[in-house]
C-alpha cells in the first residue's frame, strides 16, 4: 500500500483546510488545481516520483511523466512551474547544474551555471581605495551573470521524449491564470517589497500596494507572455529578439553590464560528474564550476575508514569526525575550487585516498582542530536556491539544482518580462584573499574574469547499489549545500535511515571559515555542550536546507521525500 503523508498549506484560506486526498495526477493544467492544493512530505510510489519546493511544480513533473516523458521531460517541466510558482529561487533569470542517469547507465552532467559578462573585470565591485562594495555585487542591475536556465532546458531536451511546447505549456497556464500563494511566499515577498521598490525600475507583478496574504491569487501576465516567446521561438525567444531586448533595456536603465552579444553567446556545457564509492554505494555528483561534488566525495571518503554507523547518529564521536572532515574539505573548496574552463581544478589529487589521509593526519578525536592550522581561504555564498530529485519508470535519475543566489536574487525584475535576475556575480570571491562581508575568504581560482562562472556549492548527486538506482538527492543552502547532502548520504547508508529521516533530522555544518559549528534548533542540547567542552564554538541558526529525496525501495518503490522545512511537496504515481 501507498504511504503517503499529507501537510495541508497553513494559508488562512478555507479551501486549503479541508482534509484532501494525494492529488490524483491526470493531467498538466488540467486536473492539477492551482486555487486548491495540498502538501505530499513523502509518499511512496511504485514508478515514477517527483520531489521539489512547491506541490504544483511536482504536480507539473510527474504529470509529464504520466502522459509518457521521462525523467528529463519532468525535470524540464517541473523547473519551468518553478519559475511560476516559487519566484525566490525557481527561475528563468538564473542557473543551474543537472545530473542524469539514463537507465542505461548514462550519465549526463549540464552545466547551466551563469557567466560574468564579457564587460566584467576582476576588480568590478571595489571602489577606488579597493574597498569591496558588497551592495553592488549582491543586489541591482550589477550583480547579474548571464542567465543560463534556457540553455540549460534545451540542452535537456536532448534526452526527453516530450516536444517543449507541452513541456512549458503548465507554466504558462500558471502565469497567465494565477496561482494561489502559500503563507511563506506571501511573508517572502512582503518582506522583500522594499528591495523590489528599490531594483526594479518597471511595475511588476509581484509587487502591490496591500500585503500579500496568503490565499491570494499571484498572475504574471509579461511573465506568461515572455514563456510563449520561448515556447514559440526556443531557446532564442530568451537570448535573443524582443526577451534579450527587455533584458538589456533593464540593464541600461540599472547600470548593468549584460549585453545582447552576452546573451547570445552563452551555451550550457557538458560536464563530466564526479564520481567515487563510499561504503559499497557508488556515489556520483557535480564536477566544477560546482565544488559539491568534489566536497561531498572529499568528506565521506576522509571518514569512510571509521567505523561510522557504530558510533551512533549524531553521537559526540560521529559528530566530531564529520565537523572535522568538513573543515578540511572547505579549506579546499577556497583554495583550489574555480571554473574549470579557466582554472586548472585538481580534480583527481582533491579525490586521492593517500591525499586525504594526509588531511586527516592531525584528526584528534578528542578536541577541536584550529581553522587557522588547517589553511587559508574560503567564500560564503547565500542560500536561496532549490533543488528537485526525480526518478521514472524506466529507473532515468534525475538530480537538478537550480538558483538566482540570494532569494529573489539580484531583486531586479525584468521590465516588460516578469522574472527576476539573478544575483549570482557574488559568489564569485570579489576580491581574492580578503574576507568578504561574511567573514570569509576567496582565492584566485574564483576570481572574476569575463565568460568565467563563478564557483557553486550545488550538489545535485545520485547513489547507485548494487549499479543500480538507488537515491536521487540534493539541496539549496548555498555552503551548507555539501555538507547537508553528505549528512542525509552518511544518514542513509551509515544510520540505515529511511530518506525521511535522513533529510528531515537536524543537520550541523562547519565550512572552516568562520571557524564555527552552526547547529539547527532541534540539534541535540547534550552533544552540543559536549562539543563545546571540546573546544568547538557552536552558534544556533533557523533550517538548513530543503533536501529532496528519492530512495528506492528493496520492493522497487519510490520513498520520496520532500524536506520539512518548507512548503516542498512531492507529486508522483
Ligand atoms: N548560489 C549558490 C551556489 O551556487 O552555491
Amino acid at each position: 500500500m501507498r504511504k503517503i503523508v499529507v501537510l495541508l498549506l497553513a494559508i488562512g484560506c478555507m479551501q486549503f483546510l479541508t482534509a484532501q486526498p494525494v492529488p490524483s495526477i491526470v493531467g498538466a493544467g488540467k486536473s492539477i488545481d492551482p486555487y486548491k492544493y495540498s502538501i505530499v512530505k513523502k509518499a511512496d510510489f511504485s514508478t515514477a516520483s517527483v520531489s521539489s519546493a512547491h506541490p504544483l511544480a511536482s504536480m507539473v513533473g510527474a504529470a509529464m511523466m504520466q502522459k509518457g516523458g521521462n525523467a528529463f521531460d519532468a525535470a524540464i517541466a517541473t523547473q519551468l512551474a518553478l519559475a511560476v510558482v516559487y519566484p525566490g529561487a525557481g527561475n528563468i533569470g538564473g542557473g543551474g547544474f543537472l545530473l542524469g542517469r539514463k537507465s542505461n547507465g548514462e550519465l549526463i552532467g549540464i552545466d547551466y551555471r551563469e557567466a560574468a559578462p564579457a564587460k566584467a573585470s576582476r576588480d568590478m565591485y571595489l571602489d577606488k581605495n579597493g574597498n569591496v562594495q558588497m551592495a553592488l555585487s549582491q543586489t541591482g542591475h550589477l550583480a547579474s551573470g548571464i542567465p543560463g536556465t534556457i540553455a540549460g532546458l534545451f540542452a535537456t531536451l536532448d534526452y526527453a521524449r516530450l516536444p517543449f511546447k507541452q513541456l512549458i505549456q503548465p507554466a504558462i497556464d500558471l502565469a497567465e491564470k494565477g496561482f494561489v500563494i502559500s503563507e511563506k511566499e506571501a511573508a517572502g515577498l512582503n518582506a522583500t517589497k522594499e528591495s523590489f521598490s528599490k531594483f526594479t525600475t518597471r511595475p511588476s507583478a509581484l509587487v502591490k500596494e496591500a500585503k500579500w496574504k496568503a490565499g491570494d491569487t499571484l498572475i504574471q501576465k509579461e511573465l506568461a507572455a515572455t514563456l510563449k516567446r520561448i515556447q514559440k521561438e526556443g531557446a532564442r525567444g530568451f537570448y535573443e529578439g524582443e526577451t534579450a531586448k527587455l533584458i538589456v533595456e533593464e540593464m541600461q536603465r540599472g547600470n548593468g553590464i549584460i549585453t545582447l552579444d552576452d546573451l547570445k553567446d552563452y551555451t550550457a556545457k557538458l560536464r563530466n560528474p564526479v564520481e567515487f564509492d563510499y561504503r559499497g554505494h557508488r556515489i556520483i555528483s557535480f564536477a566544477p564550476p560546482s565544488s559539491g561534488g568534489i566536497i561531498i566525495g572529499q568528506m565521506l571518503k576522509m571518514i569512510e575508514k571509521y567505523p561510522v554507523g557504530s558510533y551512533g547518529f549524531q553521537t559526540l564521536k560521529s559528530v566530531q569526525l564529520m565537523i572535522e572532515a568538513e573543515r578540511r574539505a572547505y579549506a579546499d573548496r577556497a583554495e583550489h575550487m574555480g571554473d574549470p574552463d579557466f582554472y586548472k581544478v585538481p580534480v583527481k589529487t582533491l579525490l586521492d585516498e593517500t591525499y586525504l589521509a594526509q588531511r586527516m593526519s592531525d584528526y584528534n578525536p578528542e578536541k577541536a582542530s584550529a581553522s587557522v592550522a588547517i589553511k587559508a581561504g574560503s567564500i560564503k555564498e547565500s542560500e536561496e536556491t532549490t533543488h528537485l530529485s526525480i526518478i521514472d519508470g524506466d529507473g532515468n535519475m534525475v538530480s537538478v539544482t537550480t538558483t538566482l543566489n540570494g532569494g529573489y536574487g539580484s531583486r531586479t525584475i525584468v521590465g516588460g518580462a516578469g522574472f527576476l535576475l539573478n544575483n549570482e556575480m557574488d559568489d564569485f570571491s570579489v576580491k581574492p584573499g580578503v574576507p568578504n562581508m561574511y567573514g570569509a575568504v576567496g582565492g584566485e581560482a574564483n576570481s572574476i574574469q569575463p565568460g568565467k562562472r563563478m564557483l557553486s556549492s550545488m550538489t545535485p548527486t545520485l547513489v547507485l547499489k548494487k549499479n543500480k538506482p538507488y537515491v536521487v538527492i540534493g539541496t539549496p543552502g548555498g555552503t551548507t549545500i555539501p555538507t547537508s547532502v553528505y549528512q542525509a548520504i552518511v544518514n542513509i547508508i551509515d544510520f540505515s535511515m529511511s530518506a525521511d529521516d535522513a533529510v528531515n533530522k537536524p543537520k550541523f555544518h562547519h565550512q572552516w571559515l568562520p571557524d564555527e559549528v552552526t547547529v539547527e534548533k532541534d540539534f541535540d542540547a547534550g552533544v552540543k555542550k559536549q562539543l563545546q567542552a571540546m573546544g568547538y564554538k557552536i552558534t544556533e541558526r533557523a533550517a538548513i536546507g530543503r533536501t529532496e529525496a528519492i530512495r528506492v525501495l528493496a520492493n522497487g518503490k519510490r520513498e520520496t521525500v520532500a524536506d520539512k522545512r518548507g512548503d516542498d511537496s512531492v507529486a508522483g504515481f
